[in-house]
C-alpha cells in the first residue's frame, strides 16, 4: 500500500474531506512562512491485536492464500497469459468460499482513481507492484510476482511469489533470490519486543551489500480484519526504532527490490508502479503472525 508520507497532489486530502489534496489543503497552506507547516499525517489508526477466534480464520484464509499460490506454481509457464492465472486464481477462490479481495478494491474510496479490476496482481519484469493481468503471453526470460489475496469469511491473508519463466541471465535470478532472503531476514526478526525498524533494517541491510536498492514508496501492513490495516511495515530502517511487535499482531513482510534506483512512478492506469529507470524489479510476501516465542508464518 502506499505510505502515508507521499501524499502527492492527486491523492485524497488527509482531511478526509474526499477532495484532491491539492485542491484542499495544499491550497489553503500559506504561501509565504517563517517555517514550512508541519507536514499533516493521515489520522493514525490503531494496531488490531487478534484474538484466538480471529487467529484462526485469519490461519485458514492465509492457508487458502497458499494453496492457492501453489496452484499457480505447478501451472505457470511459458505461454501462459496473467489473465489465465487471474481466471484460475478467481475460480479457485470462490470454489473454496471465498473471495479475492483485489477485485474491486478501492471502490468507494473516492474517484481518485479505478478501482482495481481483478482478482490478483501480476507484476511483471520492470513492475514493482500492483500490475493488472491482461492478455500477453509471458515469455522465456520474464520474471513475474503473482500476489494472491483471500477474504474467508471476512478474514485476509496475502501472499505473493517470484516465478521465473525459462531461462533469465545470473543477475536476474540473483535478484530474485536476494529478495527472497530478504523476506526471510525480515521474518527471522519477527518476535516480541523486537522492534519493525529491526525489520526494515535487515531487509536494507541484505539487499544494499547485493547492490540492489529497497523500493520506499510501498510497505507491508497490518492485515486479517481488514486487507490494509495499521502498522505501516517498512523495509528499510534502523534497528530499535518504530513501533514495538506484540504477541497476537499480523502484519506482512513484502519486501521490493530494485536492480536500479529505487524510484517509482504509477502508470495512466491508476495501478501499475514501474521502476522509472525501467529495471527489474522483485518482490515476496508473506502474512505473519507475532506468538509468544516467535513468528508463525501463516501463508507457508
Ligand atoms: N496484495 C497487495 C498487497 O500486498 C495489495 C494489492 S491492492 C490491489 O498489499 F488492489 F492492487 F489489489
Ligand atoms: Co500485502
Ligand atoms: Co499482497
Amino acid at each position: 500500500m502506499k505510505t502515508a508520507n507521499t501524499l502527492s497532489r492527486n491523492d485524497l486530502c488527509w482531511c478526509g474531506s474526499g477532495k484532491k489534496y491539492k485542491k484542499c489543503h495544499l491550497g489553503q497552506q500559506p504561501k509565504q512562512v517563517a517555517s514550512p507547516p508541519q507536514k499533516q499525517q493521515p489520522a493514525k489508526r490503531n494496531i488490531i491485536l487478534k484474538n484466538a477466534e480471529q487467529i484462526e480464520g485469519i490461519r485458514k484464509s492465509c492457508q487458502l492464500t497458499k494453496n492457492l499460490l501453489d496452484m499457480v506454481e505447478e501451472r505457470i509457464k511459458e505461454g501462459v497469459k496473467t489473465n489465465e492465472i487471474d481466471e484460475w486464481v478467481h475460480k479457485e477462490t470462490l470454489a473454496n468460499g471465498a473471495v479475492p479481495a483485489p477485485l474491486n478494491y478501492g471502490r468507494g474510496q473516492g474517484r481518485r482513481r479505478m478501482p482495481f479490476p481483478k482478482s490478483i496482481c501480476s507484476s511483471l519484469n520492470n513492475v514493482i507492484c500492483h500490475g493488472i493481468p491482461n492478455d500477453k503471453a509471458l515469455q522465456n526470460g520474464d520474471i513475474v510476482n503473482i500476489d494472491v489475496t483471500c477474504d474467508l469469511n471476512g478474514y485476509f491473508g496475502d501472499a505473493s511469489r517470484m516465478f521465473i519463466i525459462g531461462e533469465v541471465p545470473d543477475k536476474t535470478r540473483k535478484l530474485v533470490e536476494v529478495t527472497r532472503e530478504c523476506l526471510e531476514l525480515g521474518i527471522a526478526q519477527v518476535r516480541p519486543a523486537n522492534s519493525l525498524g529491526d525489520i526494515g533494517h535487515a531487509i536494507q541491510q541484505h539487499a544494499e551489500k547485493n547492490c540492489f536498492s529497497v523500493v520506499r514508496d510501498f510497505a507491508g501492513h497490518g492485515v486479517g480484519i481488514e486487507f490494509h490495516e495499521a502498522p505501516q511495515v517498512l523495509h528499510y530502517g534502523q534497528p530499535g526504532t518504530g513501533e514495538t511487535l506484540r504477541e497476537n499482531m499480523i502484519f506482512t513482510i513484502e519486501p521490493m527490490i530494485n536492480v536500479g534506483s529505487y524510484d517509482c512512478k504509477i502508470l495512466g492506469d491508476g495501478w501499475t508502479a514501474v521502476t522509472v529507470d525501467g529495471e527489474l524489479s522483485a518482490q515476496w510476501e508473506h502474512t505473519l503472525l507475532v506468538t509468544e516465542s516467535g513468528v508463525e508464518v501463516l501463508t507457508a
